[in-house]
């Protein structure tokens, strides 16, 4: 990098909009959403969809709900073109999607998309040419006036042909692409000098669409440009004022939210952000923020799976995993602090419904666009207690006692600390059965029997102590009081039992009873133990040799 960037960059130029009106507004309503996925997102693959992926495409979109869909660039190739018409012809688009075609202001690729046109039902017909000073000085090499005429004349070449789409409602629209690096006051007079040919009126409004094709400025930046042209532009009631934004700053979401407060109406961007460079614009985030604030979306994401599902297989990309909303990890917690706090945030939500949404962490209900609280917690070394007495409670019904969760949470972290990697819940489940069920030394049980006489238990025990065996015998008011007063006789130093509890494991190859037994010697050291039966006296004897083969 260089040293001084100064010297190789300068800073944007702001727009003078000393009372700029945006920031005091707040979103109340979806815009009108179009999709340009089977255009820009589509110029953008590596290897472009086929007119069957295009298709399937296509019919996931109108699924979802768009309205507008700009379906292709057809004066650009016979696939695009063979696109249109099987659209058309085979009757594909429902009667009030409209479908959008992209072209340049040149005439023989006007004549192609108008005839690409013939029986649609509703068209869009998008003229661009491109109008920030670099693209004119470098690209074009004309002046403000030549850049301007030939928008005029692509706009005249259009509008010569609409008769000829008679039964075709058509909306008309321009884009002066590279519009967030053009000076606003040029953008104005080059729309403006289209509007002229197109005379839009109020009830039959064209759209002037205002992209951010490169993202060269901050979110507020281009808001700015968006309510400079709204409030500066005339017939402001005749237009539909679109963005268009990309996201080679990572804020193409920003700026079109802000972009909508500052007085556009209508969205365009592609699912997850696929398109040229960074992406455009990831429609699904937008409508998904607005939803979060209670606002209708008017586009249906309840079954996110399965567009995501459509969308890689169609276009070859992937959604990475932190995408908002849709990427793999985006309900999953890790730390334990968050762990703990999502899963009383679900509780309440829960057990009292009559509230709105509120869980931490947690923007939206992920079942409301098909995902699942499963995803929400998993474990791995940051996980604290509660997420691993979640996981072990919630795949298997092993309901750790308060206490006991204190002891075996941090020697799972550190067993999954050592693996370096998370661990699944059968994983953890492992950890706890050799942790606390399956250790044998030095003491292992082999028999355990009581009698009772007169409210006195008596017990007798076979066992072995490393490996050798020894019997014992003791009485006490409850076999488990016998037990120990038995380990007593045979020189165990004294200890005595501090918290009792059970239940019933649900279901399993064990089929039975869990015992947790803390014990307390005489030092004032405890330990849990735990202890698995199908008879609950057994797993409660289990449970103490337990705590005393881990003191
Ligand atoms: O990014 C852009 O400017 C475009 C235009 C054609 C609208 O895609
Ligand atoms: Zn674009």
């Amino acid at each position: 990098m260089h040293k001084n960037s100064s010297k190789k960059y300068r800073p944007f130029p702001p727009v003078s909009l000393p009372d700029r009106q945006w920031p005091d507004r707040v979103l109340t309503r979806a815009p009108v959403w179009c999709s340009v996925d089977l255009r820009d997102g589509n110029q953008a693959l590596a290897v472009p969809m086929n007119v069957s992926q295009k298709l399937e495409l296509f019919q996931t979109l109108v699924k979802i709900g768009f309205k507008e869909i700009e379906v292709g660039f057809p004066s650009a190739s016979n696939t695009e073109f063979a696109f249109n018409r099987r659209l058309i012809e085979e009757n594909r688009a429902p009667a009030d999607v409209w479908l959008q075609v992209l072209v340049q202001a040149r005439e023989d690729l006007i004549e192609r998309t108008v005839e690409s046109l013939a029986g649609a039902k509703k068209a869009i017909i998008h003229l661009y040419n491109s109008t920030s000073p670099a693209q004119r000085r470098i690209v074009f090499g004309m002046s403000k006036r030549e850049i301007i005429q030939v928008a005029a004349r692509g706009a005249t070449w259009i509008k010569e042909r609409l008769p000829r789409l008679k039964g075709t409602e058509v909306m008309l629209q321009y884009s002066p692409e590279s519009f967030s690096a053009t000076e606003v006051e040029f953008a104005k007079e080059i729309s403006e000098a289209v509007m002229d040919i197109w005379q839009p009126t109020p009830k039959r409004k064209m759209i002037l669409n205002l992209p951010d094709t490169v993202e060269v400025a901050m979110p507020n930046v281009y808001a700015d440009q968006i309510e400079w042209v709204c409030r500066n532009i005339k017939n402001r009631e005749s237009l539909i004022v679109s963005v268009h934004t990309h996201n080679d700053r990572n804020t193409g979401v920003a700026a079109t939210e802000l972009g909508l407060l500052a007085g556009a109406e209508r969205v365009e961007g592609t699912l997850f952000g696929n398109g040229e460079r960074t992406g455009n614009l990831d429609i699904v985030t937008v409508a998904l923020n607005l939803y979060q604030h209670g606002i209708d979306p008017r586009l249906d994401f309840t079954d996110l799976n399965s567009i995501i599902e459509v969308y890689e297989r169609c276009t070859g990309m992937t959604v990475p995993p932190r995408q908002p909303y849709a990427g793999e990890l985006v309900f999953t917690a890790f730390s334990g602090s968050h762990q703990d706090a999502i899963r009383k945030g679900l509780n309440e939500w829960k057990n009292d419904r009559q509230t709105s949404w509120d869980v931490p962490y947690l923007t939206i209900d992920p079942t409301d666009i098909g995902r699942e609280y499963r995803e929400v917690i998993r474990v791995n070394s940051q996980s604290g207690k509660g997420g691993v007495a979640y996981l072990l409670e919630s795949q298997f019904g092993i309901e750790l006692p308060k206490e006991m969760q204190r002891e075996f949470g941090p020697i799972a972290n550190d067993a999954v600390d050592k693996l370096g990697r998370e661990v699944s819940a059968a994983e953890l489940k492992q950890m706890f059965w050799r942790e606390y069920i399956e250790r044998v030394t030095p003491w292992q049980l082999k028999t355990f029997e009581t009698e009772s006489k007169s409210g006195v238990v008596r017990c007798r025990a076979k066992l072995l102590r490393k490996g050798k065996p020894v019997e014992i015998s003791g009485e006490g008011n409850g076999p488990l009081a016998a037990l120990v007063h038995g380990f007593g006789k045979v020189g165990v130093p004294r200890f005595e039992i501090t918290a009792y509890s059970e239940h019933a494991l649900s279901s399993g190859e064990e089929a039975a009873a869990i015992a947790y037994i803390q014990i307390k010697h005489a030092n004032g050291q405890t330990r849990w133990g735990a202890g698995v039966d199908t008879n609950i006296e057994l797993a409660s004897v289990r449970a103490v040799v337990s705590a005393l083969n881990r003191s």
